[in-house]
């Protein structure tokens, strides 16, 4: 879900559902506001995306408001009704709450909240802590120390943002394994849960700890910043300590710019977050310098085991890892989805190198998968898009990938970026421990620095496979297929045409498909199949174009992607989308993008909307 809550001359109202606008891409199957006017709480809100509120607010407008509150939700409790759209207000009216996350034990208190005579509208876990807080604000405390005092009886994950109708100039969040950030302008200050929503105003921002409250109030406070005051403090009370820090991302950043979509701009923008992310940790003599992660060599040299974690698309950049880990340093790489790893009891100790790969930061999955890394004793490294965000702030050490904000749900540039940290990762690891493929690396540190060129290559001739996408729009399914690092960049092909084009669509290791998968093709199946380059790994290249043969000889319909200049698959290829020349072990990062194009293409073909796709959310902070 995305949060924001506003304090300041501006209209409430207007920033409020401004920030909404950057958040939409967290949850859009409803949203809501609230703003303090005239002595009393003004709401609204409405199921499905924000367009909807908007519309009702042009029929039923809402005042200007001082400070205010809104939400757009991924429903976890209680499905996407007005009534389960938050805000949530308490019986009286005078208390307004929106929350990110989940309350664990919101059936106890709702138990015991109507045996107080407290009428519970929604089905929601929220409105629970709406009416806990007017309570508390009613036995005399103010809405901070009510915040502080209802959150301590809370159990499991949240972000919470309040206004009291008794307090116009005061919002308090709190937040609990669910992101908050504070952005402090002049005489204005912003909670949200990720700077997106407050950029366009100010870039000076403050990072919230874990069990920690915080109250913004105009003209007073401590520590006033133009007419603002910021407090902070843990769940007792205590004052906190707090990370000021100031946002690099330009606001026009997150704007399309001109694009059909926000997937469309960032796509087109890969060569840039790939040479971004790879600026300055390359030294002239093809050394690299990531002397910013803060683990001493010596501790590197200990490492006996890799273990990556990751969710979703930032998986299957771990999946690719893995080749390049094991490749250039020899040391054994695990790899597993963040949500299945500390359930099974993994082996973990002090030479253990975790690695945490995430575009925000924020996913629930792979923050209990880091803690418990370290609880056992592991170093964590995270490989993260989003500064401020928690995975970075509890890890050990940091990789940030200079992607820029991704608001499209289904993650592109984010991943070549991700595969680049993970190649640097792996490259420097390599460096270090001073392995005996010393040559390789150095061919593979040059091949990168110009990588970014190769990606714009790609997107230069990206016509073709728009038009091919788009004949496939009537396709029931379509297979991917794939053999070393090519095989993760299948699955990543499948997940993208899952994600965007609601079609079915799987990925297989090439040298699986005859254990199997074969019975599933027939006469015009699409296969979308990715080759490796002749050169070097040639019994691989021919391996899967074997494979090509074998379903091509069963009917599919075959779209092989290729290296420039490999004839070899043109007799068995309906169609041809080529690559530039690549190593073998970097060339995922030319391989993804025509399967991105794709994706887009065929969803925008079949009338999907491809920035959110239905059901999904960009950043999943339950587990
Ligand atoms: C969600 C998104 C995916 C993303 C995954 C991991 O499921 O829909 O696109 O890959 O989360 O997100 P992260 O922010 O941790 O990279």
């Amino acid at each position: 879900c995305g949060i924001v809550g506003y304090v300041g001359s501006q209209s409430a109202l207007e920033v409020v559902l401004a920030g909404l606008r950057r958040l939409e891409y967290r949850g859009y199957d409803s949203a809501g506001v609230a703003v303090l006017a005239d002595g009393g709480i003004a709401a609204a809100k409405k199921s499905g995306k924000l367009v909807n509120l908007e519309k009702a607010l042009v029929d039923q407008p809402l005042p200007a408001g001082a400070a205010g509150i809104g939400h757009t939700r991924w429903a976890t409790h209680g499905g996407p009704t007005d009534a389960n759209a938050h805000p949530h207000l308490d019986n009286a009216g005078r208390v307004a709450v929106v929350h990110n996350g989940i309350i664990e034990n919101f059936a106890e208190l709702r138990a015991e909240l109507a045996a107080r005579g407290h009428v519970l509208g929604s089905e929601t876990d929220t409105e629970v802590v709406a009416h806990l807080l007017a309570e508390e604000c009613s036995g005399g405390a103010d809405l901070a120390a009510a915040m502080r005092l209802v959150c301590r009886r809370l159990n499991g994950a949240f972000t919470l943002v309040a206004v009291h109708a008794d307090a116009p100039d005061v919002v308090v969040g709190a937040r609990r394994d669910s992101p908050l950030v504070v952005g402090v302008g002049e005489g204005e200050a912003f909670l949200a849960s990720d700077v997106a929503a407050f950029i366009a105003h100010t870039r000076s921002a403050i990072e919230l700890g874990q069990d920690q409250v915080v109250e913004v109030r105009r003209d007073g406070g401590a520590g006033g910043a133009g007419g603002v005051g910021v407090v902070v403090t843990d769940f007792d009370g205590r004052p906190a300590d707090v990370r000021h820090f100031r946002v690099d991302w330009d606001a026009a950043a997150a704007e399309k710019g001109g694009h059909a979509s926000f997937m469309h701009k960032e796509i087109a923008e890969q060569p840039r977050a790939v040479a971004d992310t790879l600026l300055g940790r390359i030294g002239a003599d093809g050394e690299l310098l990531l002397d910013e992660l803060r683990i001493p060599a010596a501790e590197l040299r200990e490492v006996d085991k890799v273990v990556v974690v990751a969710c979703g698309t930032a998986f299957h950049a771990g999946l690719i890892a893995k080749y390049a880990i094991e490749h250039w340093t020899r040391i054994p790489c695990e790899v597993e989805p963040a949500s299945e790893f500390r359930h099974r009891d993994p082996i973990l100790d002090a030479r253990t190198l975790v690695v945490a790969v995430s575009q925000s930061g924020e996913t629930m999955d792979t923050l209990m998968a880091l803690r418990h890394a370290r609880e056992q004793g592991s170093r964590v490294l995270a490989i993260c898009n989003t500064n401020g965000s928690t995975i970075p702030r509890e890890s050990d050490a940091v990789l940030y990938t200079h992607a820029g904000p991704e608001v499209a749900v289904a993650s592109t540039k984010a991943f070549l970026t991700q595969l680049v940290a993970c190649y640097l990762v792996a490259l420097y690891l390599g460096q270090v421990r001073g392995t005996k493929w010393g040559d390789e690396i150095q061919g593979v540190v040059r091949d990168l620095a110009g990588i970014a060129g190769a990606v714009e290559r790609v997107l230069a001739d990206m016509e073709p496979v728009r038009a091919l996408a788009r004949s496939l729009a009537g396709a029931g399914t379509v297979l991917f297929l794939g053999r070393h690092v090519g095989y993760p960049v299948a699955l990543e092909g499948a997940l993208k045409l899952k994600e965007l084009a609601y079609m079915h669509a799987e990925g297989f290791a090439a040298g699986e498909l005859k254990h199997g998968p074969i019975a599933l093709v027939e006469e015009g199946l699409p296969v979308v199949v990715v080759v490796p380059s002749p050169r070097g790994r040639s019994v691989l290249h021919d391996k899967i174009v074997s494979n090509i043969q074998e379903i091509r000889a069963r009917g599919a319909r075959t779209i092989v992607i290729a290296e420039e200049g490999d004839e070899t698959v043109l007799p068995c290829a309906d169609h041809v989308v080529w690559v530039p020349v690549t190593p073998t072990l970097l060339q995922p990062l030319v391989t993804t993008v025509p399967l991105q194009v794709f994706a887009c293409e065929l969803a925008v073909a079949r009338g999907n909307e491809v920035d959110q796709p239905r059901n999904l959310a960009k950043s999943v902070t339950v587990e």
